[in-house]
C-alpha cells in the first residue's frame, strides 16, 4: 500500500502525470525515516527537515505537522514487516513544461515504505572499503532535493569497485559521501565537518553527536582535510539506513589498522541501545494511544 495525493492505494495503481515537475525537472524533495518494531525514528527530526527543504524551494507545504504524522503512521500499518524505510516526497506539481514556477499549482506528495535493510551485524564488525571523489555536486546540498543525479553518479564509482560508499572532497576538504555523513577520528577523537550548504544535515549525524555527547567521548566541529581523512585512525559514514558504519579502506588503502576501530565500536553500541529505547517508549505510547481510544 502506497499513498499518492491523500489516498491509500496498491502500488500498480499510483499513477503520476509525464508532466509533473519532479519528472521532468527532479522539482521535488523527499525523506527517508527508518521505522523500528513500527516505530518511527525521530520522526519530528525528520519532518523538520522536509518542512525546511520546502520552505528553501519555495514548494507548498500541503499538509500540517499532525497530518504527515497521521499519513506516515497509516503507510506504517498498512505494511505486514516491522522494520522499515519509510519514503516519500513532494514535487512542485503538474504544469506546462516551463523552468519558472507554475501558479495555482497543486504540490504531489507520495509515500511508500520497504523492508528496512540495515547492514548485518557481520558486516558492521568487518567494515566496508570506499572510493573518493571531487565532489561536483550544486552548492545547495543542505537541501534534500530529489534531483540526485550527482549524487548517483557519485555513488555508481564505489559500486562498481563493490564498495560501500564514495567519499566526497571538495577543494581538498571532506564534505559527505554519496548518501551519508563522514566523520573521522584521531587520536581518540571524532571530528565532525560542520553542517553549511556544502552537506545535507544528517539526524544520523545529530543523534551520532548526541550520543558523543552524553556519553563525553571528545568531539571537534571543523574541516577536515583529505590528507587527514587518509591518515585517520578510523572512518565512519552514517545514515538512516547505514546507521553507523566504519570505512576500513579508501582508495584501495587501509585506514587505521584495517578493522572497525574502538571509538567506532563504542558509537555503534550507544546507537543500538538509544535504537532499543525509542522502540521501548515508541511501543508504551502506543499502548497508551490504545488504551485511551
Ligand atoms: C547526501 C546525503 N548525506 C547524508 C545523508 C544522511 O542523512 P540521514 O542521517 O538523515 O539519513 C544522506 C541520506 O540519505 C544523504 O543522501
Amino acid at each position: 500500500m502506497v499513498f499518492l495525493n491523500g489516498k491509500f492505494l496498491q502500488i500498480e495503481d499510483a499513477k503520476v502525470s509525464v508532466l509533473d515537475r519532479g519528472f521532468i525537472f527532479g522539482d521535488g524533495v523527499y525523506e527517508v525515516i527508518p521505522v523500528y518494531s513500527r516505530v518511527p525514528f525521530r520522526l519530528d527530526e525528520h519532518l523538520a527537515r522536509l518542512e525546511r527543504s520546502l520552505s528553501e524551494t519555495a514548494i507548498r507545504n500541503p499538509y500540517s505537522r499532525a497530518q504527515w504524522r497521521e499519513f506516515i503512521f497509516r503507510v506504517i500499518d498498512a505494511q505486514p514487516f516491522e522494520d522499515q524505510g519509510v519514503y516519500f516526497q513532494v514535487t512542485r506539481g503538474v504544469a506546462k513544461r516551463d523552468h519558472a514556477f507554475p501558479k495555482n499549482v497543486e504540490p504531489t506528495v507520495f509515500m511508500m515504505s520497504n523492508p528496512l535493510v540495515n547492514p548485518p551485524a557481520e558486516q558492521v564488525q568487518k567494515g566496508g572499503s570506499a572510493v573518493s571523489a571531487k565532489d561536483n555536486r550544486w552548492l545547495r546540498c543542505d537541501i534534500k532535493s530529489t534531483s540526485l543525479i550527482g549524487n548517483c553518479l557519485l555513488r555508481q564509482l564505489s559500486a562498481e569497485t563493490g564498495g560501500a560508499e564514495t567519499i566526497l572532497f571538495r577543494d581538498g576538504i571532506l564534505t559527505e559521501a554519496s548518501a551519508s555523513n563522514v566523520f573521522i577520528v584521531k587520536a581518540g577523537a571524532i571530528r565532525c565537518p560542520p553542517k553549511g550548504n556544502l552537506i545535507l544535515p544528517g539526524i544520523t549525524y545529530d543523534v551520532v553527536v548526541e550520543l558523543a555527547r552524553a556519553n563525553a567521548m571528545p568531539l571537534e566541529f571543523g574541516d577536515v582535510t583529505e590528507a587527514e581523512v587518509r591518515g585517520a585512525d578510523e572512518v565512519w559514514v552514517s545514515s538512516s539506513s547505514k546507521e553507523v558504519f566504519a570505512i576500513v579502506e579508501l582508495d584501495g588503502r587501509t585506514i587505521g589498522d584495517g578493522r572497525p576501530g574502538p571509538v567506532f565500536l563504542r558509537m555503534y553500541q550507544l546507537y543500538q541501545e538509544f535504537k532499543q529505547k525509542v522502540m521501548r517508549a515508541g511501543a508504551r505510547d502506543k499502548r497508551r494511544e490504545a488504551l485511551s481510544t
